[in-house]
């Protein structure tokens, strides 16, 4: 009997996840984590979130639902029993709190571990981190095991790594984990279910600024890969290694120069290409310009450019690729469907990652 513990399932990477595996017969019982006041209400916010990636499956009746926060959830003893896996991917995403992310991703990922270190039945406890757990580096290309440096951009990416120490730490759990990089859209849907970071590539095409040279690469990754690539890993049977990238890879990252053609090509970029300075691109006119000088935007922006002025251009996926999970398509592949599945605007879009 296969019992799979998912939580984050409100979330954009969670919500596609949990789809997934509601189609997947190799699932029996399905649990999803999520915080709200009831549980009906966390059904609810569940059932809206799944439904972004499509019609629900029926078996979304026998779902069960557990309300609460990673922090102070206390979990059935009757799950924590049955429980053979784990997917690990709520976490506070923001790239500017310190707080929340601490207590969200480092306590709240311990809290959750310390009650399944023990589960008598789990045989993978799937953690999703970030590529970015690097930390600040000057390679141009990262590996699985490329140390973390000890300074950050932002402390999000410090608490998942600080998380990852953590988990392997502790002896005997059956931990993987997987490390997406910048997850932009949905291969099909598009932006439909979420334009989350998209608004940020899509603000600095029509600006036509970017703080990238057009022949550098960037690596991009389908919310619908990386959910595949999750259930992928949930139940490797024997997976040659404990940490593996979710990206594009050398093969599906793309030049920033062909990115900013797609846009192009939909009439969404500017005439103009300027490289800016990654420090100086919130306050650019170009840009304060697309967003009426909103103040969240600007803020949302520099949060961004601060990653942009890495100079990473892809993170290595061979891995995953030599495990047998295909590889991404690349994000121009999917751009244009990006763009005409959603005619909200540049502010609209960015309210996906509030
Ligand atoms: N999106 C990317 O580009 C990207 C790239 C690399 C890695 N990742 C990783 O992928 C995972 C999912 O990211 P995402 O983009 O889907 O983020 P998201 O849309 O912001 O979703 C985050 C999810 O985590 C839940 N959550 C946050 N704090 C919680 C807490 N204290 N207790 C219970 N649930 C909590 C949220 O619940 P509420 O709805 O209640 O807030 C939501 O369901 C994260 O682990 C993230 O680090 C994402």
């Amino acid at each position: 009997m296969t019992c799979i513990l998912l939580s984050g399932a409100t979330g954009f990477v969670g919500g596609a996840t949990a789809r997934r595996l509601l189609e997947d017969d190799r699932v029996d019982r399905l649990v999803l984590l999520a915080r709200s006041s009831d549980n009906l209400k966390g059904r609810d916010r569940l059932l809206q979130s799944i439904s972004r990636f499509g019609p629900v499956p029926e078996r979304w009746r026998r779902v069960e639902v557990i309300t609460g926060d990673l922090t102070t959830v206390a979990l059935d003893r009757a799950v924590v029993d049955a429980v053979t896996h784990v997917i690990h991917a709520a976490a506070c995403t923001s790239l500017r709190s310190v707080k929340r992310v601490r207590e969200s991703n480092v306590a709240g990922t311990a809290a959750i571990a310390d009650q399944l270190e023990e589960a008598p039945r789990l045989r993978r406890f799937l953690f999703v981190s970030t590529a970015y757990r690097c930390g600040i580096t000057d390679a141009r290309v990262v590996n699985e095991d490329t140390p973390a440096a000890p300074e950050h951009v932002a402390e999000y990416t410090r608490s998942k790594s600080r998380a990852e120490e953590d988990l392997l730490s502790r002896r005997s759990f059956p931990l993987l984990i997987a490390r997406p990089s910048v997850v932009v859209g949905h291969s099909r849907l598009g932006v439909k279910p979420s334009a989350s970071m998209f608004w940020y590539y899509r603000a600095l095409a029509e600006a036509g600024v970017s703080p990238f040279a057009p022949d550098k690469r960037r690596d991009i990754v389908p919310v619908d890969h990386v959910a595949d690539a999750l259930v992928f890993l949930t139940f490797s049977p024997s997976p040659r290694h404990r940490c593996y990238h979710v990206s594009a890879g050398a093969r599906s990252s793309v030049r920033w120069g062909d990115i900013e053609a797609g846009f192009a090509s939909c009439g969404l970029a500017s005439t103009r290409r300027q490289s800016v300075d990654p420090s100086t691109l919130a306050t650019h006119p170009a840009l304060e310009a697309i967003a009426a000088s909103d103040r969240n935007f600007r803020a949302g922006v520099e949060a961004c450019a601060r990653f942009s002025g890495l100079p990473i251009e892809w993170f290595a996926n061979e891995r995953l690729v030599a495990e047998g999970m295909p590889p991404p398509p690349p994000f121009t592949d999917y751009l244009r469907r990006c763009i005409e599945s959603s005619s909200r605007s540049v502010l609209e879009q960015m309210r996906d990652d509030a």
